[in-house]
């Protein structure tokens, strides 16, 4: 049985050479790479209003349970922020540039920076958690349309995926559901 499976790797090292600039975007690369940076900072604007709803949620929280709900929301916001920073990383090896305007965070953002009036636990830990089920939906659409062309941004989002829905696994303990 023959493999129909042939690498032409002269090929593929004559292009590598040729597009030296474009780094580590090469020739088979599978998909509208101006299409995957958009979507790449819309995460970056998305984990950064996490990070802002997050902090201001840790710092505010009143209640009983304080202590234990506002050093979750602070775990929670470290990891978004790095969330950010890796697809903004990912952005710039595909040759784009990270988009941090706090000008258009808003409108990019996947999820609302939403703070209750009276800093009510069980509202916050609501907000969180509405604002992660809208998170892990988005990311569970972008790594399907992904598919297998771009498998390291892939790996990425379904890395980041995975805290995202930890996330709301810890927001539904401490809420008792
Ligand atoms: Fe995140
Ligand atoms: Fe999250």
């Amino acid at each position: 049985m023959s493999d129909t499976f042939v690498l032409d790797v002269t090929r593929i090292r004559d292009e590598a050479r040729q597009k030296m600039a474009a780094g580590p975007v090469t020739g088979t690369y599978g998909l509208d790479k101006n299409r995957v940076i958009g979507i790449l900072n819309d995460v970056v604007a998305t984990e950064v209003v996490c990070w802002l709803r997050y902090t201001r949620h840790a710092i505010s929280a009143t209640g009983i349970d304080r202590a234990q709900v506002s050093a979750e929301f602070t775990e929670h916001a470290a990891e978004e922020m790095n969330h950010a920073v890796r697809a903004a990383e990912r952005v710039s090896q595909l040759g784009g540039n990270p988009d941090f305007d706090p000008a258009t965070l808003v409108q990019r953002a996947h999820t609302d920076y939403t703070a209750p009036a009276d800093n009510d636990l069980k509202a916050m830990l609501e907000n969180n958690l509405l604002a992660e089920r809208i998170v892990i939906s988005s990311y569970q659409e972008i790594i399907r349309w992904l598919g297998e062309q771009d498998p390291t941004t892939r790996r990425l989002m379904e890395s980041i995926l995975e805290e995202e829905e930890e996330h709301a696994d810890d927001l539904i303990d401490l809420l008792g559901l």
